[in-house]
């Protein structure tokens, strides 16, 4: 199970790979709400933290998990690095090599760049997300909080909602809910969905009423301004309006129907500050929690996969 050297994208994953992140991660979840967090998954290793775009949560948390595993874990600040002086990344990266890391994190601006890099060195590489292409851990975290607020992750109607065009969360979150057999429907305006999105496989609308009937979940998607070079809403106003969600609009989904957000969110514009603090049908803050529980899950089998591979 996990036959994996690298965690690049959802796309590559199998169920069984799924389940078994997923099972993994329960099991440090519940670990993580004790006093004593440590383990010793990843003791003797090291772990680099490579972050060419601005994170939060998936910064902190892939620190926290390393750290509580017992890895060496080291944050490079990107900003101040000599990708700064002409550096290329590729070049970055045999640097780093050199030092025999045993997992890489990396998050960077453009698709496709953390699988170049993955070719050049011999450590895992982990995808903390790249461009508009994939976020495998934060779909992983995402199933496993719907997981166990609806005690299954199959046969569910889930609504992803607003900048699906930007979104590496919403491509991920596709794959990974459509390998798990679920009715997935993509809500906001023509103008942000990808193209080609009429042959994903999934279905689409620009109607939140429609989009949200019968939704077992309702994922919510920041609005990427930084990745939008011209004018594809009318304006905030309008779009909240229009693909905000509030407690009105929720009420086309299922009576018990949770509302998840990747964050960072724009409170106002994508999502009502008062639903997304709800913690009757929120799930925001589950979503953080489970974020160290998965990255432990799969950095614990990446290592795992590394001990038997020097063997
Ligand atoms: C997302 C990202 O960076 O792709 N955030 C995250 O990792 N939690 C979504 C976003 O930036 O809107």
């Amino acid at each position: 199970m996990f036959a994996h050297r690298h965690l690049l994208g959802i796309e590559q994953l199998s169920q069984q790979d799924i389940l078994a992140v997923l099972d993994l991660a329960e099991r440090y979840a519940t670990q993580n709400r004790q006093q004593n967090k440590r383990s010793d998954a990843l003791d003797g290793l090291t772990q680099i933290n490579m972050f060419f775009e601005n994170s939060t949560r998936t910064q902190a948390s892939f620190e926290i998990a390393g750290k509580r595993l017992g890895a060496d874990v080291m944050n490079m600040a990107m900003q101040a690095s000599s990708i700064k002086k002409g550096e290329t990344l590729i070049d970055t990266a045999l640097t780093l090599n050199a030092m025999h890391p045993d997992l890489l994190v990396v998050r960077h601006p453009h698709s496709g760049a953390v699988k170049l890099l993955s070719e050049k060195v011999n450590c895992a590489v982990l995808n903390a997300g790249d461009g508009r292409h994939e976020h495998p851990t934060q779909a992983l975290l995402d199933a496993l909080t719907i997981r166990r607020s609806k005690g299954r992750l199959h046969r569910l109607t889930i609504a992803i909602c607003g900048d699906i065009a930007h979104s590496r969360v919403a491509r991920s979150n596709m794959f990974l809910l459509g390998t798990m057999e679920n009715r997935v429907r993509l809500v906001g305006p023509k103008t942000l969905m990808p193209p080609g999105v009429d042959k994903l496989g999934v279905e689409v609308t620009d109607n939140m009423a429609k989009g949200l009937e019968g939704a077992d979940v309702v994922m919510m998607l920041r609005l990427q301004k930084e990745r939008m070079d011209g004018g594809f809403i009318p304006s905030e106003r309008e779009y909240y309006h229009r693909w905000g969600l509030d407690a009105q609009k929720l009420k086309a989904a299922k009576p018990d129907a949770i509302v998840m957000h990747p964050g960072p969110m724009n409170r106002g514009v994508e999502i009502d500050g008062t639903l997304a603090d709800d913690i009757n049908r929120s799930v925001i803050q589950e979503q953080v929690e489970m974020g160290v529980a998965v990255r432990m899950a799969v950095m614990d089998l990446l290592a795992r996969n590394l001990r038997e591979g020097a063997r």
